[in-house]
């Protein structure tokens, strides 16, 4: 009964991790292998600076991420800046002191600064808040093994750019964008019973990311893909900056308890050994 029951799980928890990808927010969301996926995933240190600079180039002229402490750019496990070039990097921004009640400019213990356009949102969470596929709602496999998507998504928003579909009116407000779900939506593309035509929906950011918008130190082509793929990693990074040492400890755990495991099993066998083996 118990083996039953045990094996019906199983089953049906593989079954989850394979599923499709089940579109987060009614839109189309690509599945990337992203280097920090999997139980033994790592952030990729020279990816993640250009992420950075993606980031501060492009997408920090409308969004902030005022949750993310400057000085984290030098910690281990993240894009890593030697000192003088995270002290170099604040000295970019100014920030707001309420102790001489004006701007001046940031230091390493300084966070980034908040969004510049009001109805940018802030980017320093926004990979944990938006799940691209399984994300909550799955068993916690697909997870270990794919991540939520949030990095996905922000690729595949990036990348959802395309020309309005033929059934939306001409004059109708914002960019069409397959991988946003959240936004406007003409009623001319629904069908008879109000569902959808066309993937994804209409968002008020214009398409940041065309190609060469930033050049890479280490000689990377910017493509628009590459600039996507890079970005999404540092906003993961940035949402999620303990995430290999997260990993590394439930590893450890993982480890110890399969040898106790095998110490408890053989001890458990030697225990009763002499009974089970009595001569009747
Ligand atoms: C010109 C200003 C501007 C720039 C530059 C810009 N954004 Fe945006 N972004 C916006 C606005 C405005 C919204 C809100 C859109 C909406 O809700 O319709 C937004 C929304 C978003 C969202 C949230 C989408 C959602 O699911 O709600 C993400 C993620 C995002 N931007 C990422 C980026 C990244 C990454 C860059 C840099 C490559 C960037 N943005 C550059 C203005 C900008």
């Amino acid at each position: 009964m118990l083996k039953k029951t045990g094996i019906a799980a199983l089953a049906a928890l593989s079954l989850s991790t394979g599923g499709a990808l089940a579109a987060g927010l009614e839109g189309e969301v690509e599945d990337i292998a992203f280097s920090f996926e999997g139980p033994f995933g790592k952030f990729d240190q020279i990816q993640l600076q250009r992420g950075l600079k993606v980031y501060t180039q492009v997408c920090s002229a409308c969004h902030g991420m005022q949750y993310v402490p400057l000085r984290t750019l030098g910690d281990e496990g993240g894009p890593q800046l030697p000192t003088d070039q995270v002290r170099a990097y604040a000295e970019r921004w100014e920030v707001y002191d309420s102790e001489i009640d004006d701007f001046r400019t940031a230091k390493p213990t300084d966070h980034f600064p908040g969004s510049q356009l009001e109805n940018a949102p802030d980017l320093s969470l926004m990979a944990k808040k938006r799940a691209g596929f399984h994300g909550p709602y799955g068993t916690g496999l697909a997870q270990l093994f794919q991540g939520t998507g949030g990095a996905e998504y922000i690729y595949s928003l990036l990348t959802g750019y395309e020309e309005p579909p033929e059934c939306a009116p001409e004059d109708f407000p914002g960019n069409y964008n397959t991988a946003f779900g959240a936004g406007g939506y003409p009623e001319e593309c629904r069908d008879d019973n109000g569902h959808p035509t066309v993937p994804g929906s209409w968002i008020a950011m214009a398409q940041p990311l065309w190609g060469e918008d930033v050049e890479f130190d280490d000689g990377t082509e910017a493509a628009l893909e590459q600039e996507a793929e890079d970005v999404a990693s540092f906003l993961m990074w940035a949402a999620e900056p303990k995430m290999m040492a997260r990993k590394q400890a439930g590893l450890t755990g993982v480890i110890f308890l399969t040898v106790l495991s095998v110490l408890l099993y053989l001890t458990n066998k030697r225990i009763w050994a002499p009974i089970k083996h009595r001569k009747e």
